[in-house]
């Protein structure tokens, strides 16, 4: 029998402390040290002594791959996002705020599945049975053949699936709820979560079903638990929105079996969450025409084209030090567009405060947004609106000048769908252009400003310098 000897575990990073202490030293968190019991924490020690090896098969790198048939749940924009379907014997993390709609959107998935004749399970360890009932009938599903459960004990949940035929999906709704018998601290902690998990990931691989863990996430926005959960499974998925939007998009954060920039655009709808196939369409439906500020951006999210609206605002600043505030973009990638304006085409703008946003809730990662960002910013503080059936994109370098970025043709394809008749391009590395949108290039950032400015009520340098004199 191992001693059991208290050991200190940081339940953000799962680092080890030799003893109690507010601040975690491996990742800086307060509070976040617990203690928990030895003999559970670290690999037993009678298992780490003189075990003799068992001698297992190897086998060569050359044999036949085991393929990975995926196997679609039919919701497209869930199964897009984990890369066409699930793998048989991996094992999905899904994180998102509480609320978002992850119990939801996984009783439609597991719905869909049962209804091809699969034997879904789905075990909820944090409602009762009715609760998830309840659900099911709101979104119309009670007909579904999933088979469900109320249970927080890992071993009993093996144990059931175990009986009868393999399950192909199998639903954990939540990790942090469940708890294992080889594992003697208390339910949720780091050690307890990742038991459960490591549990869990043994039973897929052995059994071939697919298991998906649904995580909480904590207020900035990480998995709660340990790091090491996201590095045992195969994917990990992200449900994001904005409570007050009605859009909630779904993206791979990690995928061993697929790419990790697609994303699934849904609606919460009152009847459950509702696939969007036309997302560029909404993301564009409530746009405000002919107000300075705002530009189309034509992007690429994964395979897909996505037209999306960039909203600034630049106002003059009572403050020493001009707020820059960013929703859905990176903002060291706004203070670089700032400092080549300022630098490059003289457009002053540290006497203003600067607001970006990216409309829908959507976020962009894409350095192609840099034209679009750049045009809205000029637009807002010349006062002058931007063509309303204009899209935009273009890498802004250093230098000011504008760089080619890749898939023109399905940005401008899309564009056309929309009826977009327009498109401010980069001029190097354009590929041929596409029917019904004439194009119009910029080899340098200037040019645009100064044709914004061209059309602007007030000019940019009267603009720029009333913030100065205040
Ligand atoms: P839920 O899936 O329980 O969220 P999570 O599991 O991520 O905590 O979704 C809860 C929210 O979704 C709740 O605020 C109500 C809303 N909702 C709808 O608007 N329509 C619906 O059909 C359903 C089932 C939920
Ligand atoms: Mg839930």
């Amino acid at each position: 029998m191992a001693r059991t000897r208290a050991t200190y575990i940081c339940q953000a990073c799962g680092a080890v402390a030799p003893r109690w202490q507010g601040k975690c030293e491996a990742c800086g968190g307060w509070n976040t040290i617990i203690e928990e019991t030895a003999a559970a924490a670290a690999v037993p020690v009678a298992q780490r002594t003189k075990r003799k090896g068992r001698v297992m098969q190897l086998e060569s790198l050359s044999g036949k791959g085991e393929e990975a048939p995926r196997l679609a749940s039919g919701l497209k924009e869930f199964d897009r996002v984990i890369g066409g379907g699930f793998v048989h014997g991996s094992v999905v993390l899904l994180g998102g705020d509480p609320g978002i709609g992850k119990s939801t959107i996984l009783i439609e998935v597991a719905a869909a599945l049962a209804g091809k004749g699969r034997r879904v399970v789905y075990v909820s360890g944090e409602e009762a049975i009715g609760q998830v009932r309840m659900r099911a009938e709101r979104l119309s599903l009670k007909a579904a053949n999933v088979e469900l459960a109320a249970e927080t004990n890992v071993e009993d949940i093996i144990a059931t699936l175990s009986e009868g035929p393999a399950p192909t999906l199998v639903v954990i709704d939540s990790i942090q709820t469940m708890w294992t018998e080889t594992v003697e601290s208390a339910p949720g902690t780091v050690t307890q979560v990742r038991g459960a998990a490591q549990a869990l990931l043994r039973f897929a691989k052995k059994s071939g079903a697919a298991v998906v863990l649904v995580g909480h996430v904590t207020k900035d926005g990480q998995i709660a638990g340990p790091r090491v959960v996201e590095h045992m499974v195969d994917a990990v998925l992200s449900f994001e929105g904005e409570g007050s939007h009605q859009f909630r998009i779904l993206r791979a954060l990690k995928n061993r079996f697929g790419p990790t920039d697609e994303i699934g655009v849904f609606e919460m709808t009152g009847r459950g969450l509702a696939e969007v196939e036309n997302p560029s369409a909404l993301f564009l439906s409530d746009r405000d025409l002919g107000s300075p500020g705002t530009a189309v951006f034509a992007g690429i999210e994964g395979t897909r084209p996505l037209l999306v609206e960039i909203q600034a605002l630049v106002a003059p600043t009572t403050l020493g030090t001009p707020r820059r505030a960013v929703v859905g973009a990176d903002p060291n990638r706004l203070s670089m567009i700032l400092a080549v304006l300022e630098a490059r085409c003289g457009v002053r703008m540290g006497g203003h405060d600067v607001y970006l946003n990216v409309a829908g809730g959507l976020r962009i990662l894409e350095p192609a947004a840099d034209l679009a960002v750049a045009a809205a910013l000029v637009s807002s503080l010349s006062g002058s609106a931007l063509p309303h059936d204009a899209v935009y994109f273009g890498e802004i370098s250093l230098t000011g000048a504008v760089r080619a970025v890749p898939q023109a043709a399905a940005r401008l394809k899309e564009a056309v769908k929309l009826g977009f008749t327009r498109a401010v391009v980069p001029e190097s590395g354009q590929a041929e252009g596409v029917d019904g949108i004439a194009l119009s290039s910029v080899a340098a950032l200037d040019r645009l400003v100064a044709e914004i400015a061209a059309r602007a009520p007030r000019t940019l340098r009267a603009a720029a310098g009333r913030g100065e004199d205040g």
